[in-house]
């Protein structure tokens, strides 16, 4: 079975570690994805790490890691309050989909409380920094493990 995961960010996201550092913290998008790609080899997972500010370009990664992967991390950013579309993708999409937020979305905007991807997401993570993308990653493992006996 397939240990690819994709670990995909929406907008605004690229600007992690200048961008509101009090919320988000002063890591950058550039050093999540060192961890995820450390802590990836370390569980035996294969990843592909992207970001984008488009919401086609987040559905069209969904459409390809149909084809190929066995779970999605995702923070899919402000398009978690507003996108249908890219719950509609996830839907179509057969492994394991995890939500990560890296601030408590609950604490802030009554906008941020709801989220279409929860509505597919198997697991949701919020408020613990970008250590719940690394989170995120080892929920995917365990399940591939626990499948494989
Ligand atoms: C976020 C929370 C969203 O509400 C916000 O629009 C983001 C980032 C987070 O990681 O905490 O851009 O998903």
């Amino acid at each position: 079975m397939s240990r690819l995961v994709y670990v995909l960010n929406g907008p605004n996201l690229n600007l992690l570690g200048k961008r509101q550092p009090h919320i988000y913290g002063h890591e950058t998008l550039a050093d999540v994805e060192r961890d995820c790609l450390a802590l990836a080899r370390e569980l035996g997972l294969e990843i592909r790490f992207h970001q984008s500010n488009r919401e086609y370009e987040l559905i069209d990664w969904v459409h390809e890691a149909r084809e190929t992967a066995a779970g999605i991390v995702m923070n899919p950013a402000a398009f978690t309050h507003t996108s249908v579309a890219i719950l509609d993708a996830l839907n179509t999409f057969e492994g394991t989909v995890i939500e990560v937020h890296i601030s408590n979305v609950h604490k802030r905007e009554e906008f941020r409380h709801h989220s279409f991807v929860s509505k597919r997401a198997d697991g949701v993570i919020a408020g613990f920094g970008t250590q719940g993308y690394l989170l995120g990653l080892r929920r995917v493992a365990r399940l591939l493990d626990e499948k494989k006996g």
